[in-house]
């Protein structure tokens, strides 16, 4: 049965898809078998994963809103083992069309049932909001994995975040976990990086990844060529980086914690 990770922070702009990409290839470089379900009408993550803009016929948001299987929905990528869920425009409409729909937070989470046997794992790109779309993530979800930005604000938003993973344990997913805090855009030259690192050991020690993403260009071009970094450039810092990520998770996972 597949680990599902929700990859989430109502923050926008802190690397939630640049994780969820890399991450899904490193995990799916490693024989590992890959699910990414873009929940994100700004449909970032599929197009990272190679989809062409516009080019999408059904999308999540045919699964959401008219119950077509997820099984029907999903596409190939560059790796053999990785598959996606692909996202679209129509995705913005769905959260207001999603509030009519009886047990509207549990969709996902019944439309992945029929599929997650095929896989290791399944990651979940949530868009930046804390929105229907974003909830149905965090019920379908076994753990939530949390990109923050080395930045002054980092912190910012994180009680938010918090109040609503335990509103979701209490209603919704009694044994959602945290699967990390994952620092990302870490810059060692700077101080802030550094400072915002020993902030967060120091205020959820233990949930803090060891790995960090540092800042790196080929992160920021490898979308724009609808390839994750692993493919684009495997010897940058940025690939390094999250093949460390894949590691890591995948050592939790083995020892059964996480
Ligand atoms: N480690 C990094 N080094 C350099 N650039 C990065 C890094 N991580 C992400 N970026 C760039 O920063 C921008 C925001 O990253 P990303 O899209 O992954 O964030 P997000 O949290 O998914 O954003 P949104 O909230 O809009 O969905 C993108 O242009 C991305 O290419
Ligand atoms: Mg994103």
């Amino acid at each position: 049965m597949a680990k599902i990770i929700a990859v989430t922070n109502q923050k926008g702009g802190v690397g939630k898809t640049t994780t969820t990409i890399n991450l899904a290839a490193g995990l799916a470089m490693a024989d590992m078998r890959v699910l990414v379900v873009d929940t994100d009408a700004q449909a970032n993550c599929s197009s990272g994963l190679g989809v062409v803009k516009g080019s999408v016929e059904l999308s999540l948001y045919d699964s959401l809103i008219r119950s077509v299987p997820l099984a029907t929905i999903l596409r190939d990528t560059e790796l053999d083992n990785l598959k996606l869920v692909p996202a679209d425009r129509n995705l913005s409409g769905a959260v207001v069309e999603m509030l009519e729909l009886p047990e509207r937070e549990f969709l996902l989470k019944r439309l992945l049932e029929p599929v997650v046997g095929n896989f290791d794992f399944v990651l979940i790109d949530s868009p930046p909001s804390l929105s229907i779309l974003t909830l149905n993530g965090l019920v379908a979800a076994d753990s939530v994995l949390i990109p923050i930005q080395c930045e002054y604000f980092a912190l910012e938003g994180l009680t938010d975040l918090f109040d609503t993973l335990a509103r979701v344990r209490r209603a919704f997913n009694p044994l959602l976990s945290i699967q990390g805090i994952l620092l990302t855009m870490f810059d060692e030259r700077t101080n802030l990086s550094a400072q915002v690192r020993e902030d967060l050991k120091s205020h959820f020690a233990d949930k803090v990844l060891e790995t960090v993403i540092p800042r790196n260009v080929r992160l920021a071009e490898a979308p724009s060529f609808g390839k994750p970094v692993l493919i684009y450039d495997i010897r940058s810092k940025g690939a390094e980086s999250y093949l460390r990520l894949a590691k890591e998770i995948l050592s939790y996972e083995k020892e059964g914690i996480g």
